[in-house]
């Protein structure tokens, strides 16, 4: 009797116990989406976007052999990445990632770790430095740009490859101090070629599925002759570099990183040259396709509505002149420009250029919109899902800029993610696109090839780790206004 009493006194309690870890830690996942061929989709960050409309703002699905956590809305970004920055700051160690990254130095593919924050400070600091004292040669830069392009006015101009070279060349005079154009073209087409090869099938199955890595790659092996080329050429920066550096003079981020290199000392916790190395090529592999791609498609978009390009020159001849009043358009000013800045914001909403960012790694266990996300999760921001979503922007796939003239009725996207992993280069892209959307509006208009609407340019983008416009070809025609001042010279 008594023993039976106790059986069921031990039966209850373990009962009792079983109930209290069911109640109190019921794990609450985010939804799962079944499947596992969800890579091969080919417009992945609409793919994802629909999955949001059935499973929620919010789920797991396997991309691949891997668990990820996908977040499809502003706010569950913005929460993330914001709210609870401190969970979600790390990057998943791919093999690729290794292999382009070499001995983890790199920024961008760089977990999360003291190591790491230095050297994003640094920099962070350096760009702020190069930005604050070269605008105004970058301004000289981008007339002389606008000059080139008036030798090519009325006849067919592949705006892409224009805004490419352009913003590879100021990327290399930012970074090196490098005008020679034979360098900006060496360095434009290895970047390019080297962002292809990486984001082709070949390499990026490697990640997904490991045994592959055994077999012969033609992909793979052309990603590491790309890579041995890159770090030549930067390594052969680097050199020049302290041959002829002065101490306290700065030349560029090169002179500025190295010396600051040199202030901190060396020691086996400290930031290395290959640090340094690793930042600029991140510079440049950030910096180039994602605003050439941007002003592309803000040129397609403005192709498509001339009623607005219209609206932006007649902003931009009252704030600047029609004729030339000896001013051109400043970063600084550009509040008195707010179509154009609201185009802008419109051009990086409707078109972010990385749709899905890069992919971060939770650092410790965490908790979105009410569901439990585990420490060492992968998660994925869909950035381009996130833009299109009716319920923060009325009409989501309409471009309309003027729903950022009230900036109280709307607010503007994350095109560049947010948090403590958001996009290095937001202010010299900001600038960048300011400033060479100012000058070419203010001294051309974009037309199409032809005046039939198939001549317009596809708006349909083409997905990567950038998304790009498929390439199409604009007439410009020379603002009277403007001519004038560009031919008769010395406009600054
Ligand atoms: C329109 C232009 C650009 C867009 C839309 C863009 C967007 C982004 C996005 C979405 C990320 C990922 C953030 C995340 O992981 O949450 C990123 C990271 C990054 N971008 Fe950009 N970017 C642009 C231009 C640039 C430029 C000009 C540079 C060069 C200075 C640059 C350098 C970087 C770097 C270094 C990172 C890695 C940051 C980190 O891992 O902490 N980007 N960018
Ligand atoms: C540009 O527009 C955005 C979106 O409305 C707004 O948040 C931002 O403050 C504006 N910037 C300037 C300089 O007017």
């Amino acid at each position: 009797m008594l023993l039976s009493v106790i059986l069921l006194l031990v039966l209850l309690a373990a009962l009792g116990w079983l109930w209290m870890q069911v109640s109190v830690s019921p794990h609450h996942f985010p939804p799962l989406v079944p499947g596992f061929l969800h890579l091969i989709q080919a417009d992945l960050p609409i793919h994802l976007l629909s999955l949001a409309q059935k499973y929620g703002p919010l789920y797991r699905l396997h991309l691949g052999i891997q668990e990820v956590v996908v977040l499809n809305s502003k706010k569950a970004i913005e929460e993330a990445f914001i709210k609870k920055w401190m969970d979600f700051p790390g990057r998943p160690q791919t093999f690729t990632s290794q292999l382009v990254s070499e001995n983890d130095q790199d920024l961008s593919l760089g977990d999360y770790t003291p190591l790491w924050k230095a050297q994003r400070k640094l920099a962070r600091s350096a760009l702020v430095y190069v930005q604050n004292n070269m605008e105004p040669l970058m301004g000289q830069m981008v007339q002389d740009l606008c000059k080139g392009l008036l030798d090519q006015a009325g006849s067919p101009v592949s705006i892409s490859e224009e805004f490419s070279m352009f913003t590879c060349s100021i990327i290399c005079f930012l970074s090196f101090g490098e005008k020679r154009e034979s360098s900006v073209q060496e360095i434009n087409s290895l970047i390019k070629e080297l962002m292809k090869t990486w984001d082709s099938w070949q390499v990026q199955f490697l990640n997904i599925i490991p045994f592959l890595r055994f077999f012969p790659n033609p992909g793979l092996r052309k990603l590491r002759q790309m890579i041995k080329k890159r770090d030549r050429i930067v390594q052969k920066q680097l050199r020049w570099h302290k041959e002829t550096m002065v101490e306290g003079q700065i030349r560029d981020l090169t002179d500025y990183m190295l010396q600051k290199l040199r202030e901190q000392g060396e020691g086996p916790s400290q930031l290395s040259e290959g640090h340094v190395h690793m930042t600029l090529v991140d510079v440049f592999i950030g910096g180039m396709e994602t605003i050439a791609s941007t002003l592309t498609w803000a040129v397609a978009f403005l192709l498509h509505h001339p009623e607005i390009q219209k609206r932006l020159q007649e902003e931009l001849d009252q704030e600047l002149g029609p004729g030339f009043s000896g001013s051109s358009p400043k970063y600084r000013d550009r509040a008195r420009f707010p179509l154009l800045n609201a185009t802008i914001t419109e051009v990086l909403r409707l078109r972010p250029v990385a749709p899905l960012a890069l992919p971060h790694t939770t650092k410790q266990s965490s908790n979105i919109c009410g569901f439990d996300i585990p420490k060492n999760t992968i998660v994925i921001p869909n950035i381009y899902g996130a833009h299109h979503d009716d319920s923060v922007w009325e009409q989501s796939c309409e471009f309309r800029p003027d729903r950022f003239l009230e900036p109280e009725l709307s607010s503007p996207g994350i095109p560049f993610s947010c948090g403590a992993r958001v996009c290095l280069g937001e202010a010299l892209a900001r600038l960048e696109l300011f400033l060479i959307l100012a000058h070419l509006l203010h001294a051309f208009t974009l037309l199409p090839m032809n005046e039939s609407s198939d001549a317009l340019p596809s708006l349909k983008p083409t997905f990567g780790i950038v998304s790009k416009a498929q390439d199409f070809q604009v007439r410009l025609l020379p603002r009277e206004a403007r001519v004038g001042v560009i031919t008769s010279g010395s406009p600054l």
